[in-house]
């Protein structure tokens, strides 16, 4: 699955933590985007989507969150809470997001602009063309 764990560089000092992060040196792609979701009620579940093309890493700079990734072959359950910790989503896999803390700060940083068309939000459609994609790029 092309999900990954990146643990980055961290400086600590009597000042307190510092976490820099370096496009395409700390992540692997050149960031175009940031966003992040907070005061995310505990009952909800959002995300249900993938990309088509655009990679991700989703940094929990505060509280706790669960992420879902899945392919048709496989689903994985990666709960973040480390704020030295970002968890990068390749293109093709589908995410779901769910548990926010109250204090949960998901931070998002983004290969690309926003762009309704590299959505896909319709799960069926998704299985299809994963499966297309996966067979064609053997990951
Ligand atoms: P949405 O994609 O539904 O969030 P998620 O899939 O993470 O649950 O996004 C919520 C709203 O924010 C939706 O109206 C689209 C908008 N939005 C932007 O305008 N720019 C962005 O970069 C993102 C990620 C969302």
């Amino acid at each position: 699955m092309n999900v990954d764990i990146i643990r980055f560089s961290r400086h600590n000092d009597k000042y307190g933590k510092l976490v820099p992060i370096e496009a395409e040196d700390s992540v692997p792609f050149d960031i175009k985007r940031v966003y992040y979701i907070y005061d995310v009620d505990r009952d909800v579940r959002r995300g249900f989507h993938s990309h088509v093309e655009l990679e991700q890493v989703l940094i929990c700079v505060s509280g706790s969150v669960n992420i879902l990734v899945k392919t048709p072959e496989e689903e994985k359950i990666i709960p973040l809470h480390d704020p030295q910790e970002g968890l990068y989503i390749g293109p093709m896999i589908w995410r779901e997001m769910y548990e926010f803390s109250r204090d949960a700060v998901l931070l998002v940083l983004a290969s690309d602009h926003y762009k309704v068309e590299d959505y896909i939000r319709d799960y069926s459609l998704y299985e299809e063309l994963a499966k297309k994609y996966f067979l064609e790029n053997k990951k």
